[in-house]
């Protein structure tokens, strides 16, 4: 067992996620897609861009805290929906929930998690339900209905995903859902015991192997089968008519996650969208994709006085949560930083992501003078002179 509180930062807690996970395992989580120019420019995104500190200001009663949606939050984060917690650790989206609730973040549940909803419902908290949507619409709409009898807060529609991406590397460890145990990956489990004795051994001896348990009855076939599933998800037809029904549908906030443009943002508004996610989704869709950091000041000016923008991609310190406020984020979604605790301690140890970021956080925040997230802006930016191509430039 890992003790988390040796991790140090979030890339602590990713070299010891890589120890613990089998390579096939790991890389999913870790790697995105095609060359990875994606993911290493959210990187650079958030790298690129210098702070200045502020001298001779009382920060002693400074606090990280915020609202959302008219509720608090102890930080201006999120987790993001991610199906692979319930690999990472035996029900890791279970102990990603209750290390959300304690703190005081909103957990937002993937469709492709393997924990039924109504078990994370029981956990409490803030709760938020990803939708993916089946090209048999009458079956989003059931697990719509699901997601609101269970009392999630919020809906977010996930828009950027229309086909399944090319991770080559997947194949090449012989890794992939449906999960088929080829040699390659038979191998890889035997050089990490920890975790098939700890994660893999445990839903074996449960007798409940992990399935997609928020997929529609029909699709709720255990990982090891499930042919066919992911392909009636990927709706390449899904357009604005759905979200008009969605937002019909859905009484609480509404989001869409992978907005990446003004004038989608401004539509979203049209369509009485609450809130936009702008994300690239880690870097694991589309490679050529622009950074999610470069492209939210512009969204920001077209809307973000009239709806709320969280952002998410390539978020590792707490100083990117930051960057991301002073650009027009009201907060920002985290996934992988996350998984990686989960990987390494379940619950503890996605506690310990959300706290390091907490801290490092504060301390920016104490750096460049800012009591108050209501208070950080580019004016803590150095060389910044608006828009988005300029920072550091
Ligand atoms: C392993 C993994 C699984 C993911 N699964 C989903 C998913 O089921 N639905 C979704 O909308 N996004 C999914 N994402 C994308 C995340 O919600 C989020 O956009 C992304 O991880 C943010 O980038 P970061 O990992 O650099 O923080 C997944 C990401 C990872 C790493």
């Amino acid at each position: 067992m890992v003790n988390v509180d040796r991790c140090l930062n979030v890339w602590d807690l990713r070299s010891a996620a890589q120890r613990r996970l089998p390579k096939g395992v790991f890389e999913f989580v870790d790697r995105a897609t095609e060359d990875h120019l994606a993911v290493t420019n959210n990187r650079s995104a958030f790298e690129r861009i210098k702070l200045r500190h502020r001298a001779l200001v009382d920060v002693s009663g400074r606090s990280v805290a915020t609202t959302l949606f008219g509720k608090p939050a102890s930080l201006p984060m999120a987790i993001a929906p991610t199906g692979a917690a319930g690999l990472c650790w035996h029900e890791g989206e279970l102990e990603l929930a209750k290390a959300a609730a304690k703190a005081q973040v909103p957990l937002t549940l993937s469709t492709a998690s393997m924990t039924p909803m109504e078990k994370i419902a029981a956990v409490g908290g803030r709760l938020w339900f990803q939708l993916y949507v089946w090209k048999q619409r009458e079956l989003s709409h059931q697990l719509i209905q699901r997601a609101n009898r269970n009392g999630f807060e919020a809906l977010i529609v996930t828009v950027d995903s229309p086909v399944s991406p090319n991770r080559e590397y997947n194949t090449h460890n012989g890794f992939g859902l449906p999960f088929v145990p080829t040699l390659r990956f038979t191998l890889d489990m035997a050089r990490h015991p920890a975790w098939t004795g700890g994660v893999l051994m445990r839903y074996f001896t449960s007798g409940r192997f992990p399935r997609h348990e928020n997929y529609p009855e029909e699709y709720q076939s255990s990982i090891l089968s499930g042919v066919g599933s992911r392909d009636a998800l990927r709706a390449d037809s899904l357009v604005w008519e759905d979200v008009a029904k969605f937002r019909d549908m859905w009484p609480g906030v509404l989001m869409l996650k992978g907005v990446n443009r003004p004038d989608d943002a401004i539509k979203a508004l049209s369509y009485g969208i609450d809130g936009i996610v702008v994300s690239n989704h880690g870097g694991r869709n589309m490679d050529s994709a622009a950074a999610s950091l470069d492209v939210l000041p512009e969204i920001a000016e077209a809307v973000g006085d009239k709806m709320t923008l969280i952002l998410d991609s390539g978020v590792r310190r707490g100083s990117d949560i930051v960057k991301a406020l002073a650009l027009g984020a009201k907060a920002v979604l985290t996934g992988r930083a996350t998984l990686y605790g989960t990987a390494v301690g379940g619950e503890a140890g996605a506690l310990r992501a959300i706290n390091i970021l907490k801290n490092e956080a504060d301390k920016t925040m104490a750096y460049t003078g800012c009591r108050t997230v209501d208070e950080v802006s580019t004016d803590i930016f150095w060389g910044y002179r608006g828009g988005n191509r300029l920072m550091g430039v």
